[in-house]
């Protein structure tokens, strides 16, 4: 049996790519997603072809019909991932594997191609390759941003049948405001994010778009991201708008909402799941209510809060706002426990501590 021949992906460098000097001064302090590099990849998926048209080419508008399906029904997916230039130069990406089985699981959630895994890695590194003077060096890196979208020009309701796979990356700073050393987050108990049975665990664009309205009251209130609770009973702490959460409490032990399929199944979740086992520690996939959350905080039960995700790395809470008031978590700044995991995750994604379970892929040129 003849075994397919993998797709190739065809290089169409930009014809004026962005001098160095001006790379550089775009490196400077990049706010989070505004910033973009030269290139990006695009592979086309239609019914009965199958995936076709892989290239690298010059950045550029989609050229899309008004009745393009994503535009009425959302069918859209998207990954976050990075890639850092380490102190010797190498460029290397952070369990892109993982970020290639995610996609395909959103994918087969929304009804949209299934994208193979080496599909994925390939085009994530080339881009990655081509634009190689665009990854920081520092405490910066390159955020890599793979989606799919709907691109058949239709108005049934139903699953199309034309995809179109793009990467798109941008040298990105902290996801936060520089200089904070632990966010605010508003506890919303009007909005839910996910319900049982949903497309919580998908990263649809659409689970994005329907936290909006929460997030616009978080910063209304003076708050960074929102703590979502759990639809049926509005009671269980699930995640934040953009990132999943840890609470460390005064035995050492931490607690993180369990993968019920209303959150996603975070990879830098994961992550340090492993990594605190790893150093000790016990971590619980766990129901974590927010009233024990208050309770526990007011009470030095809960010692501290983390964020995690891919844009916002480990990032402490300490306050917490919500109807009925606010209240701060530790003295309200990084505790010892986020910063022990902070360090040791960040240290392995840039090559400064060891990486024995082989997270790291280097990119090669
Ligand atoms: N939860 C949500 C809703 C997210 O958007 C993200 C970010 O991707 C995460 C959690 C964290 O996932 P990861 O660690 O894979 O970036
Ligand atoms: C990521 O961390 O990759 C996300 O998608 C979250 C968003 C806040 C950018």
């Amino acid at each position: 049996m003849n075994t397919p021949r993998p797709l190739e992906i065809a290089v169409e460098r930009h014809p004026n790519p962005t001098p160095a000097d001006e790379i550089a001064a775009r490196l400077t302090n990049p706010v989070f997603g505004r910033v973009f590099t030269d290139h990006m990849v695009t592979i086309r998926w239609t019914e009965g072809t199958g995936w076709h048209d892989a290239k690298v080419e010059a950045r550029r508008p989609f050229q899309i019909d008004p009745a393009c399906a994503v535009l009425h029904y959302a069918q859209e997916i998207f990954e976050g991932m990075k890639a850092y230039r380490g102190e010797n130069g190498q460029i290397s990406l952070f369990r892109p594997q993982e970020n290639a089985k995610r996609f395909r699981n959103s994918a087969a959630r929304m009804s949209m191609a299934d994208l193979p895994e080496e599909l994925f890695l390939r085009a994530v590194e080339a881009l990655v390759d081509i634009d190689r003077a665009w990854v920081p060096g520092g405490d910066g890196s390159l955020y890599l941003r793979p989606f799919m979208f709907a691109n058949e020009s239709f108005l049934g309701v139903r699953a199309a049948n034309e995809y179109i796979f793009c990467v798109i990356a941008c040298p990105v700073g902290p996801y936060f405001k520089s200089g904070k050393s632990a966010v605010t987050v508003w506890v919303s108990d009007q909005y839910t994010r996910a319900a049982p049975g949903g497309t919580g665990a998908a990263k649809c664009g659409g689970n994005y778009a329907a936290s909006l309205i929460a997030q616009t009251e978080a910063s209304a209130h003076g708050c960074d991201q929102v703590v979502f609770l759990d639809a049926a009973q509005h009671r269980w702490i699930e995640e934040l708008g953009g990132m999943n959460v840890f609470f460390v409490l005064d035995d050492g032990s931490l607690v993180t909402p369990p993968l019920s399929g209303t959150i996603l199944p975070g990879i830098t979740r994961a992550s340090i799941i492993e990594l605190a086992r790893k150093e000790g520690l016990t971590v619980n996939e766990a129901p974590y209510s927010f009233d024990a959350w208050r309770d526990d905080a007011a009470s030095g039960r809960v010692k501290e809060t983390f964020a995690c995700g891919t844009a916002a790395v480990v990032t402490a809470i300490g306050s917490v706002r919500h109807t009925d008031g606010e209240f701060s978590i530790g003295d309200g700044g990084e505790g010892e426990v986020t910063r022990r995991l902070r360090t040791l995750l960040t240290g392995i994604q840039r090559g400064k501590v060891a990486d024995p379970a082989g997270w790291v892929w280097n990119v090669k040129s």
